[in-house]
Protein backbone atom coordinates (compact mmCIF):
# COMPACT_ATOMS: atom_id res chain seq x y z
CA UNK A 1 0.00 0.00 0.00
CA UNK A 2 1.02 3.39 -1.22
CA UNK A 3 0.46 5.79 1.60
CA UNK A 4 0.59 10.24 1.82
CA UNK A 5 0.83 12.29 4.50
CA UNK A 6 -0.49 15.54 4.57
CA UNK A 7 -0.80 18.37 7.19
CA UNK A 8 -4.45 18.86 7.06
CA UNK A 9 -6.86 17.49 5.49
CA UNK A 10 -8.41 20.11 2.97
CA UNK A 11 -5.58 20.07 0.73
CA UNK A 12 -4.88 16.68 0.36
CA UNK A 13 -9.10 16.32 -0.19
CA UNK A 14 -8.16 18.94 -3.05
CA UNK A 15 -5.20 16.50 -4.69
CA UNK A 16 -7.94 13.59 -4.29
CA UNK A 17 -10.42 15.78 -6.36
CA UNK A 18 -8.08 16.61 -8.86
CA UNK A 19 -7.31 13.06 -9.39
CA UNK A 20 -10.81 12.34 -10.21
CA UNK A 21 -11.46 15.18 -12.31
CA UNK A 22 -8.45 14.33 -14.33
CA UNK A 23 -9.95 10.87 -14.77
CA UNK A 24 -13.38 11.66 -15.83
CA UNK A 25 -11.74 13.94 -18.27
CA UNK A 26 -9.45 11.49 -19.16
CA UNK A 27 -12.62 9.41 -20.45
CA UNK A 28 -14.06 11.77 -21.88
CA UNK A 29 -11.62 12.60 -24.70
CA UNK A 30 -11.59 8.62 -25.05
CA UNK A 31 -15.18 9.05 -25.36
CA UNK A 32 -16.21 6.81 -22.74
CA UNK A 33 -18.22 6.66 -19.26
CA UNK A 34 -16.45 7.33 -16.33
CA UNK A 35 -17.90 4.94 -13.79
CA UNK A 36 -16.76 5.94 -9.80
CA UNK A 37 -17.27 4.32 -6.36
CA UNK A 38 -18.16 6.81 -3.98
CA UNK A 39 -18.32 6.99 -0.60
CA UNK A 40 -20.25 8.83 2.34
CA UNK A 41 -19.50 9.72 5.71
CA UNK A 42 -17.27 12.47 6.67
CA UNK A 43 -13.85 11.96 5.14
CA UNK A 44 -15.21 12.47 1.51
CA UNK A 45 -17.03 15.64 2.14
CA UNK A 46 -13.95 18.06 1.38
CA UNK A 47 -13.62 15.72 -2.00
CA UNK A 48 -17.17 16.35 -3.38
CA UNK A 49 -16.81 20.22 -2.42
CA UNK A 50 -13.92 20.57 -4.44
CA UNK A 51 -16.00 18.85 -7.38
CA UNK A 52 -18.57 20.84 -6.91
CA UNK A 53 -16.37 24.00 -7.20
CA UNK A 54 -14.45 22.83 -10.37
CA UNK A 55 -18.12 22.07 -11.90
CA UNK A 56 -19.37 25.77 -10.99
CA UNK A 57 -15.39 26.88 -12.47
CA UNK A 58 -16.42 25.06 -15.63
CA UNK A 59 -13.51 23.06 -15.25
CA UNK A 60 -15.36 20.14 -15.19
CA UNK A 61 -18.67 18.04 -16.71
CA UNK A 62 -20.01 14.99 -15.08
CA UNK A 63 -22.18 14.14 -17.83
CA UNK A 64 -20.15 10.89 -19.00
CA UNK A 65 -19.53 9.92 -15.03
CA UNK A 66 -21.75 6.97 -14.02
CA UNK A 67 -21.59 6.20 -10.08
CA UNK A 68 -21.99 3.92 -7.86
CA UNK A 69 -22.42 4.30 -4.22
CA UNK A 70 -20.90 1.57 -1.44
CA UNK A 71 -23.98 1.50 0.90
CA UNK A 72 -26.60 2.28 2.25
CA UNK A 73 -28.92 1.84 5.86
CA UNK A 74 -31.70 -0.86 5.97
CA UNK A 75 -34.38 -0.20 6.36
CA UNK A 76 -33.82 3.52 5.06
CA UNK A 77 -36.15 5.66 3.25
CA UNK A 78 -34.23 7.91 0.32
CA UNK A 79 -36.60 11.22 1.88
CA UNK A 80 -34.83 10.16 5.39
CA UNK A 81 -31.93 12.84 6.27
CA UNK A 82 -30.08 10.47 7.59
CA UNK A 83 -29.94 8.35 4.70
CA UNK A 84 -26.81 8.25 2.09
CA UNK A 85 -28.81 8.99 -0.78
CA UNK A 86 -29.85 12.34 1.23
CA UNK A 87 -26.16 12.79 1.46
CA UNK A 88 -24.84 12.48 -2.15
CA UNK A 89 -27.73 14.65 -3.36
CA UNK A 90 -26.98 17.30 -0.58
CA UNK A 91 -23.08 17.10 -0.92
CA UNK A 92 -22.58 16.14 -4.69
CA UNK A 93 -25.52 15.11 -7.04
CA UNK A 94 -27.85 18.13 -6.68
CA UNK A 95 -24.71 20.39 -7.67
CA UNK A 96 -23.40 19.16 -10.88
CA UNK A 97 -24.75 18.15 -14.51
CA UNK A 98 -24.72 14.49 -13.68
CA UNK A 99 -27.44 12.29 -15.84
CA UNK A 100 -30.04 11.19 -12.66
CA UNK A 101 -30.24 8.08 -14.57
CA UNK A 102 -26.51 7.51 -13.55
CA UNK A 103 -26.54 7.63 -9.86
CA UNK A 104 -26.64 3.96 -8.07
CA UNK A 105 -26.92 4.19 -4.51
CA UNK A 106 -28.53 0.61 -2.66
CA UNK A 107 -31.61 1.10 -1.40
CA UNK A 108 -32.75 0.82 1.81
CA UNK A 109 -36.11 0.23 1.21
CA UNK A 110 -36.06 -3.53 -0.20
CA UNK A 111 -38.70 -5.79 0.28
CA UNK A 112 -36.12 -8.19 2.78
CA UNK A 113 -37.31 -11.31 0.51
CA UNK A 114 -36.02 -9.11 -2.69
CA UNK A 115 -32.85 -8.09 -1.44
CA UNK A 116 -30.49 -10.82 -2.62
CA UNK A 117 -31.95 -9.95 -6.19
CA UNK A 118 -31.49 -7.05 -5.70
CA UNK A 119 -27.85 -6.96 -4.58
CA UNK A 120 -27.01 -9.75 -7.12
CA UNK A 121 -28.66 -7.21 -10.06
CA UNK A 122 -26.01 -4.21 -8.58
CA UNK A 123 -23.05 -6.22 -8.95
CA UNK A 124 -24.09 -7.05 -12.06
CA UNK A 125 -24.77 -3.58 -13.66
CA UNK A 126 -21.02 -2.83 -12.22
CA UNK A 127 -19.37 -5.42 -14.05
CA UNK A 128 -21.09 -5.20 -17.12
CA UNK A 129 -19.99 -1.27 -17.53
CA UNK A 130 -16.54 -3.00 -17.15
CA UNK A 131 -15.91 -2.63 -13.41
CA UNK A 132 -15.73 0.56 -11.37
CA UNK A 133 -12.73 2.67 -12.76
CA UNK A 134 -12.02 4.39 -9.44
CA UNK A 135 -13.28 3.63 -5.50
CA UNK A 136 -13.06 6.16 -2.46
CA UNK A 137 -12.85 4.84 0.44
CA UNK A 138 -13.12 6.33 4.18
CA UNK A 139 -12.35 3.76 6.99
CA UNK A 140 -14.70 2.85 9.95
CA UNK A 141 -13.13 2.54 13.32
CA UNK A 142 -13.98 -1.56 13.29
CA UNK A 143 -11.73 -1.30 10.02
CA UNK A 144 -14.59 -1.61 7.95
CA UNK A 145 -14.49 -0.29 4.14
CA UNK A 146 -17.95 0.18 3.08
CA UNK A 147 -19.89 -1.54 5.73
CA UNK A 148 -17.80 -4.76 5.49
CA UNK A 149 -17.69 -5.10 9.32
CA UNK A 150 -15.03 -7.81 11.08
CA UNK A 151 -15.50 -11.25 9.91
CA UNK A 152 -16.34 -9.75 6.65
CA UNK A 153 -15.47 -12.66 3.75
CA UNK A 154 -12.43 -11.70 1.16
CA UNK A 155 -14.37 -13.13 -1.63
CA UNK A 156 -18.12 -11.31 -0.29
CA UNK A 157 -20.04 -9.09 -3.29
CA UNK A 158 -22.64 -6.98 -2.29
CA UNK A 159 -25.15 -7.83 0.25
CA UNK A 160 -27.05 -7.42 3.50
CA UNK A 161 -25.17 -7.13 7.13
CA UNK A 162 -25.48 -6.29 10.43
CA UNK A 163 -24.05 -3.43 11.58
CA UNK A 164 -21.09 -3.45 13.97
CA UNK A 165 -21.52 -2.12 17.72
CA UNK A 166 -19.16 0.70 17.52
CA UNK A 167 -20.23 1.58 14.23
CA UNK A 168 -23.66 2.17 15.26
CA UNK A 169 -22.30 3.97 18.49
CA UNK A 170 -20.32 6.07 16.08
CA UNK A 171 -23.41 6.85 14.05
CA UNK A 172 -25.00 7.41 17.07
CA UNK A 173 -25.05 11.20 17.00
CA UNK A 174 -26.05 11.81 13.76
CA UNK A 175 -29.35 9.91 14.29
CA UNK A 176 -30.44 11.51 17.81
CA UNK A 177 -28.87 8.30 19.80
CA UNK A 178 -28.18 4.78 19.33
CA UNK A 179 -31.24 3.13 19.48
CA UNK A 180 -32.37 5.44 16.36
CA UNK A 181 -29.53 4.08 14.02
CA UNK A 182 -30.49 0.86 11.60
CA UNK A 183 -29.12 -2.26 12.57
CA UNK A 184 -28.49 -3.35 9.24
CA UNK A 185 -26.86 -1.87 5.76
CA UNK A 186 -26.79 -3.14 2.00
CA UNK A 187 -23.04 -2.82 1.17
CA UNK A 188 -20.57 -3.79 -1.76
CA UNK A 189 -18.42 -6.58 -0.92
CA UNK A 190 -14.76 -6.62 -0.33
CA UNK A 191 -14.68 -8.18 -3.90
CA UNK A 192 -16.80 -5.72 -5.08
CA UNK A 193 -14.17 -2.63 -4.04
CA UNK A 194 -11.03 -4.59 -4.33
CA UNK A 195 -11.69 -4.95 -8.05
CA UNK A 196 -11.47 -1.44 -8.84
CA UNK A 197 -9.11 -0.04 -11.16
CA UNK A 198 -7.86 2.65 -8.43
CA UNK A 199 -8.66 3.07 -5.16
CA UNK A 200 -7.76 6.39 -2.66
CA UNK A 201 -9.14 5.42 1.02
CA UNK A 202 -9.04 8.85 2.90
CA UNK A 203 -8.71 8.60 6.71
CA UNK A 204 -8.40 11.89 9.32
CA UNK A 205 -8.14 12.46 12.60
CA UNK A 206 -6.51 10.84 16.31
CA UNK A 207 -9.39 8.07 16.34
CA UNK A 208 -8.37 6.67 12.64
CA UNK A 209 -4.86 6.25 13.83
CA UNK A 210 -4.75 2.62 15.20
CA UNK A 211 -6.96 1.20 12.66
CA UNK A 212 -4.79 3.01 10.06
CA UNK A 213 -2.08 1.16 11.55
CA UNK A 214 -3.54 -2.06 11.08
CA UNK A 215 -4.83 -1.37 7.76
CA UNK A 216 -1.82 -0.73 6.04
CA UNK A 217 1.17 -2.41 8.84
CA UNK A 218 -0.77 -5.53 10.20
CA UNK A 219 -1.46 -9.03 8.45
CA UNK A 220 -4.03 -9.80 6.34
CA UNK A 221 -7.74 -10.78 7.89
CA UNK A 222 -11.30 -10.19 7.79
CA UNK A 223 -10.81 -8.95 11.45
CA UNK A 224 -9.73 -5.81 9.78
CA UNK A 225 -11.64 -6.13 6.75
CA UNK A 226 -9.76 -3.27 5.19
CA UNK A 227 -6.64 -5.33 5.38
CA UNK A 228 -7.45 -6.82 2.50
CA UNK A 229 -6.72 -3.57 0.50
CA UNK A 230 -2.91 -4.72 1.08
CA UNK A 231 -3.69 -6.94 -1.90
CA UNK A 232 -4.35 -3.84 -4.22
CA UNK A 233 -2.08 -3.19 -6.73
CA UNK A 234 -3.00 0.59 -7.31
CA UNK A 235 -4.15 1.90 -4.15
CA UNK A 236 -3.02 5.26 -2.39
CA UNK A 237 -3.75 5.77 1.34
CA UNK A 238 -4.00 9.56 1.89
CA UNK A 239 -3.71 10.67 5.64
CA UNK A 240 -3.54 13.72 7.82
CA UNK A 241 -0.65 13.52 9.93
CA UNK A 242 -2.74 12.45 12.96
CA UNK A 243 -4.37 9.49 11.05
CA UNK A 244 -0.93 8.92 10.39
CA UNK A 245 0.70 8.91 14.00
CA UNK A 246 1.09 5.44 14.66
CA UNK A 247 2.66 4.20 11.66
CA UNK A 248 6.40 3.07 11.91
C1 LIG B 1 -19.60 5.24 3.95
C2 LIG B 1 -18.77 4.08 4.22
C3 LIG B 1 -18.03 3.91 5.52
C4 LIG B 1 -17.31 5.18 5.98
C5 LIG B 1 -16.63 4.95 7.32
C6 LIG B 1 -15.90 6.18 7.82
O1 LIG B 1 -20.18 5.14 2.67
O2 LIG B 1 -18.69 3.24 3.40
O3 LIG B 1 -17.12 2.87 5.39
O4 LIG B 1 -16.37 5.53 5.01
O5 LIG B 1 -17.57 4.56 8.27
O6 LIG B 1 -16.82 7.18 8.11
P1 LIG B 1 -16.34 8.69 8.39
O7 LIG B 1 -15.77 9.17 7.09
O8 LIG B 1 -17.59 9.42 8.72
O9 LIG B 1 -15.34 8.61 9.46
Amino acid sequence: IHNEIFQDSSYASKLAALEISDLIKQKQKEGKPCILGLATGSSPIKVYEELVTLYRLGELSFNNVITFNLDEYYPMDTDNQQSYYHFMHQHLFDHVDINPENINIPSGNINLEEIDQYCIDYEMKIKKLGGLDFQLLGIGRTGHIGFNEPGSHRNSGTRIITLDHITRRDAASDFNGLENVPKRAITMGISTIIKAKRILLLAWGHKKASVVKKTIEGEITPQIPASFLQDHKNITVILDSEAAADLT
